[in-house]
């Protein structure tokens, strides 16, 4: 061959590793991540299900009262404290059991209970209608327009969580606050952002001051001081409830644009609430919002043939139990809870009921229902982008608006408008490359933040000096 037609090859060749980078290069990335997580980390833990404990006892060993320590003794806590920052020393999930434990759960407990399940609809119903105006606000009425779910949900829970908090509607500098918080809490989560501390600060600063004016909210844990409350409910709230919601209802919206068949049924019978739960209960099947929670046995655990002793870090994985138990676990079916018996189904979205349950189980499916036929009122929704549990991409979905304006009365499934294919195409591709710049900045971001969460040892830190305090105090 020519030295120009070898010239050719090799062009040839670039364009085609080029072309063929978002099929294969996201893949890599994530392998490679993996391994400098665990490398930089330690490969601490016991994984679950795994191989020392099969699925078929993921449950009971969950449920064990020994596996019962949350922070201490783990390094994966500096991680998960580094993210959670501030006040994760305060945050409900990883408080150690014990009095403060208890008293803080207590209140987050009551707190939820206040409302009555109606009262619950009327605060989603008026927050997301609030928020669906904003949105067409921003629009030529009956303009087909593109959101990032997760962005577009934020400021709903946001303004939710702030009433249920402060028992009046949530002004717009707290709304604000609130979402960058929340927003900077999850994109650093999923490594697509390093974290910012003044702006979560910002919020921690607006709290004190609300509650230094005398605006206390009902219900605040007794055995915390003054700074912890205010920690307490920046953690609690403004930070999991928000994050989590908002999580949610965009992997329920996501799955729901990708089957505009599931949109159409919705529509017709608005009033039936049993395909919508079904829909719910697959997306958190399919989609678990937490992908390991880890604990620490505080003492021996039998079982069967092998022994975890104390002080073993377990690593429960949700997706890898929930994904298992049955041949077709993997695919999208809201009608395998018509088919199946649910005691059967791997599904344990919240948790496991012994062992420090989410105290929103209750209110978070029930809140999701009304907030997604909110949306489904005024949109059909279309996507063709990536739906991954971790949800990098932040669900990019195209509103269609139904009828006129917002104003329009709830349409039928014959008048669903048809999503734009060219839109749809472009949506596709770019969400496809995004995919390979994304890919690289959470390996570049997350190697750094777990290198950075192990330079400050937060949580380490923490115990050694309480341990310190407690030991000259005696
Ligand atoms: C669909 C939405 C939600 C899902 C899927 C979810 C899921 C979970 C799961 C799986 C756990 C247990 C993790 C473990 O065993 O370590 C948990 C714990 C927790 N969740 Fe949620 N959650 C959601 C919404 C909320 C909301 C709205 C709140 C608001 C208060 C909340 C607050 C908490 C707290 C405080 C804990 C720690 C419980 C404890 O350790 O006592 N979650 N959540």
């Amino acid at each position: 061959m020519t030295a120009a037609a070898w010239e050719w090859v090799a062009a040839l060749a670039a364009v085609a590793v080029a072309a063929s980078l978002p099929y294969w290069l996201p893949t890599v990335v994530v392998a490679l991540r993996v391994r400098v997580f665990a490398l930089v980390n330690g490969d601490e833990g016991i994984a679950v299900p795994g191989e020392r404990v099969g699925v078929e006892d993921f449950k009971r060993l969950y449920a064990d009262p020994a596996a019962d320590g949350r922070s201490r003794g783990a390094a994966l806590s500096d991680l998960f404290w580094y993210w959670l920052a501030p006040g994760p020393q305060v945050h409900q999930e990883h408080l150690e059991p014990g009095p403060r434990y208890d008293d803080v759960a207590r209140t987050t407990r009551s707190t939820l209970a206040r409302l009555r399940r109606d009262e619950w609809a009327e605060l989603v119903t008026r927050c997301a209608d609030r928020e669906l105006d904003r949105l067409a606000a921003a629009e030529r009425p009956g303009r087909v327009r593109e959101v990032r779910l997760r962005d577009a949900m934020m400021p709903l829970w946001a303004a939710v969580y702030y009433e249920v908090v402060f028992g009046e509607p949530c002004p717009d500098e707290a709304r604000d606050l609130i979402v960058a918080n929340a927003d900077d809490v999850a994109s650093a989560l999923k490594c697509t952002s390093l974290r910012h501390m003044r702006r979560r600060e910002r919020l921690t600063g607006y709290l004190r001051a609300k509650l230094a004016s005398g605006a206390a909210p009902p219900r605040l844990p007794a055995a915390l001081d003054a700074a912890e409350q205010v920690y307490y409910l920046q953690g609690t709230y403004f930070n999991t409830a928000v994050v989590q919601m908002s999580e949610a209802t965009a992997h329920l919206l996501l799955a729901l644009a990708a089957r505009p068949d599931l949109q159409r049924r919705l529509r017709e019978e608005p009033e039936d609430t049993g395909l919508i739960d079904r829909v719910i209960d697959e997306t958190l099947r399919v989609y678990p919002l937490f992908g390991v929670a880890h604990r620490i046995t505080s003492a021996d655990i039998a079982l069967g043939e092998a022994a975890i002793p104390a002080g073993s870090v377990l690593l429960f994985n949700y997706p890898a139990f929930q994904h298992s138990g049955a041949p077709d676990a993997d695919a999208f079916d809201p009608d395998r809870w018509l088919r199946d018996h649910p005691g059967h189904l791997n599904h344990i979205p919240f948790g496991i009921g012994a062992n420090r349950p989410c105290p929103a189980r209750a209110v978070a499916p029930l809140t999701m229902r009304v907030a997604a036929r909110r949306v489904l009122r005024r949109y059909a929704l279309a996507s063709a982008a990536g739906h991954t549990r971790s949800l990098p991409n932040r669900g990019p979905c195209l509103l269609l608006p139904l009828g006129a304006g917002p104003d329009a009365s709830p349409n039928t499934g014959l008048d669903t408008p048809r999503p734009p294919a060219l839109r749809l195409a472009r949506q596709r591709l770019r969400d496809r490359w995004e995919d390979v710049w994304r890919s690289l900045v959470q390996l570049v971001l997350g190697t750094y933040m777990v290198w950075h969460a192990r330079r400050l040892r937060l949580c380490t830190t923490h115990f050694a000096t309480h341990l310190a305090t407690e030991e000259g105090s005696r």
